[in-house]
């Protein structure tokens, strides 16, 4: 499973780097308006730091205008995936990316169904969003396990992405599963690392050493 960081925060992305777990980064409007300065500047540091896909979301809603922000994106750097929500007018726009040779993230997927739509128009990835649905009292999950279901019946290459990750049982379960990539929040990452037992153990192993 390739582990993303789901920021857009430099900062955040060194600290992640720095602990070589991170092959790719994820970012969303909401996630890039919370930073101060040129959006674009900050996306371009990203790329530079991070070498693998960097997800960056357009904000227009009309595929002509999706197509034009894209073209727009992919000159910041050569690891940038487009980043396009899951409508109508996103999946023209994914398809004639895909037909530009332009990687391409369906973001705010929420069933198979939609999963399966953004695969058939050339998705690179698909981001089912498990966090939201758990919020609203679904298995955000079993949505994931239904679309890796659905993408092995085709033998469908688009990836599933798990996105929307609040805890770390998330990210196993997505292994579990054997998602091809998650993004994860970097409280997450830190959380992953910890056991209170490795605590424990390196105390016990600290003060015995002290008083050898
Ligand atoms: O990658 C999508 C993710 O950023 C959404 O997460 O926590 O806002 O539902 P969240």
């Amino acid at each position: 499973m390739k582990i993303f960081l789901d920021s857009a925060n430099i900062d955040q992305v060194r600290q992640a780097k720095a602990l070589g777990t991170i092959e790719g980064v994820t970012t969303n409007p909401s996630l890039l308006s919370k930073e101060k300065g040129d959006w674009k500047k900050i996306v371009r540091q990203i790329c530079k730091e991070i070498d693998g896909p960097v997800s960056v979301e357009v904000i227009s809603t009309e595929s002509q205008a999706m197509l034009a922000e894209a073209r727009d994106l992919v000159k910041i750097a050569p690891n940038i995936v487009i980043k396009v929500p899951m409508t109508l007018e996103g999946l023209k726009t994914i398809s004639e990316l895909h037909n530009q040779g332009i990687d391409t993230n369906a973001t705010l997927v929420f069933s198979p169904n939609q999963a399966l739509l953004a695969a058939k128009a050339g998705a690179t990835y698909v981001s089912p969003f498990i966090g939201r649905l758990d919020d609203i009292g679904q298995d955000g999950m079993q949505v994931i396990q239904d679309i890796m279901t659905v993408f092995r019946n085709y033998d469908l290459s688009t990836q599933v992405l798990a996105a929307s990750i609040r805890h770390t049982n998330h990210f196993f379960q997505a292994a579990i599963l054997g998602a091809d990539a998650i993004t994860i929040p970097l409280p997450v990452l830190f959380d992953l690392a910890k056991h209170p037992l490795t605590d424990i153990g390196l105390a016990k192993f600290m003060n015995d050493w002290a008083t050898r």
